[in-house]
């Protein structure tokens, strides 16, 4: 490595330590320690995952480093400096906040996300921007630290925040990585690919989370990894559910009861869709159908095409000649279109 790139890693490992001290040791770090209690964090996790507080200063870490002989062009190089405008002085990017280490993939720490501790303190979490060692879209939070349970266990977690990943890691859940507030990017993919064929996506119950989970799984998907997806309760996330159900609840009920890749699509589908209106009901209906016809496995899609029957009383022949519609419009390369008179409901089932 550049020796750059060692003191960039140095003036982190050192920082981290220090943060961490602050929080742990100090009375200007009570509070700090105060709210991370109160959500559930402990004192192994905080130790493990190296979490840390910063002051409420402009110039401390800066001095901190200065002392141990780092020079303001390579802590600015760093992303812990930024620059004021007006006479191009220096400040501390990282102020009264909680401060999560983030690791390259060698465990090197490069990069911190700083949480804020109050709700009028924006943004919610401040990350390290773009640097010679940094890239957001490409880190996996607990990577490192992950990796030899990935390959163990076959699969990989896939949260959507490293609060997730701390609380699953607290509740014996040791193969979840995060990936930093972006998109799932190819880079992510790749990482994961080395270790296994196979991913759960456990994402926050909110439309933005199942929509976020539903364009992961489909990029996953398309690398040729099996994807399925832990479901919570409307409105809460991973970390939230473990606080609120525990951990026995959170390994047995929602990572030991995923929904397939399918169940989750169909599931998406339907999402703010009134299945009583006509329209959005055969809208809903196409767009199953084509998910279930472009399944390769023969038993699965008579599984699903069954249920779909079942679920609008709609009789099979009619979604089978559907589903072969659809197989030759796709040959065909044209967008697929269903008809309403292409799909006959049968009698309504005696209740
Ligand atoms: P969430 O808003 O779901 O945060 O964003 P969270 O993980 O549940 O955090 P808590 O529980 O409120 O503390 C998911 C991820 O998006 C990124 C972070 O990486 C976060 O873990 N994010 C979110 C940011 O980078 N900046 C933000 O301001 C918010
Ligand atoms: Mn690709
Ligand atoms: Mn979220
Ligand atoms: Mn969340
Ligand atoms: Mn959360």
């Amino acid at each position: 490595l550049p020796t750059e790139h060692l003191q960039i890693i140095e003036a982190h490992e050192l920082l981290a330590k220090f943060y961490n001290h602050l929080l742990v040791n100090t009375n200007e770090g009570a509070q700090a320690l105060e709210y991370l209690f109160k959500r559930g964090f402990t004192k192994e996790s905080i130790q493990k995952f190296q979490v840390g507080y910063s002051l409420p200063e402009w110039d401390f870490s800066m001095k901190f480093l200065e002392k141990r002989g780092f020079s303001h062009d390579l802590m600015e190089k760093a992303g812990l400096l930024g620059v004021r405008e007006k006479d191009g002085t220096y400040f501390d990017r990282f102020r009264n906040r909680l401060m999560f280490p983030l690791k390259d993939s060698k465990g090197k720490i490069i990069a911190f996300s700083a949480r804020a501790l109050t709700k009028d303190d924006q943004p919610k979490y401040l990350n390290t921007p773009e640097t010679v060692l940094f890239n957001k879209s490409s880190l996996l939070y607990n990577f490192y630290e992950a990796r030899s349970q990935i390959r163990k266990q076959g699969f990989a977690l896939l949260f959507e925040g490293f609060a997730d990943v701390i609380s699953a890691d607290s509740a014996g859940v040791k193969n979840g990585v995060a990936v930093m507030g972006t998109a799932l990017t190819e880079n992510h993919v790749k990482q994961l690919k080395r270790l296994a064929d196979s991913v759960m996506l456990c994402f926050d119950s909110d439309a933005a989370g199942e929509g976020a989970a539903y364009r992961a799984g489909m990029l996953l998907v398309s690398h040729g990894i099996s994807v399925s997806a832990a479901i919570l309760p409307e409105g809460l996330d991973p970390d939230d559910y473990i606080r609120n159900y525990g951990s026995e609840k959170f390994r047995a009920d929602v990572i030991g009861n995923p929904l397939t890749w399918t169940a989750f699509q169909l599931l998406h589908y339907r999402r703010g869709k009134n299945l009583r209106n006509e329209g959005e009901k055969l809208e809903y209906i196409e767009k199953a159908m084509i998910t279930i016809s472009e399944l390769e496995n023969a038993v699965e899609r008579d599984l699903y095409i069954r249920q779909l029957s079942e679920e609008f009383s709609l009789s099979l022949d009619a979604l089978l000649e559907q589903q072969q519609q659809v197989n030759i419009t796709r040959k065909n390369n044209q967008p697929p279109l269903l008809k309403h008179q292409d799909i006959q409901p049968t009698a309504p089932k005696p209740a």
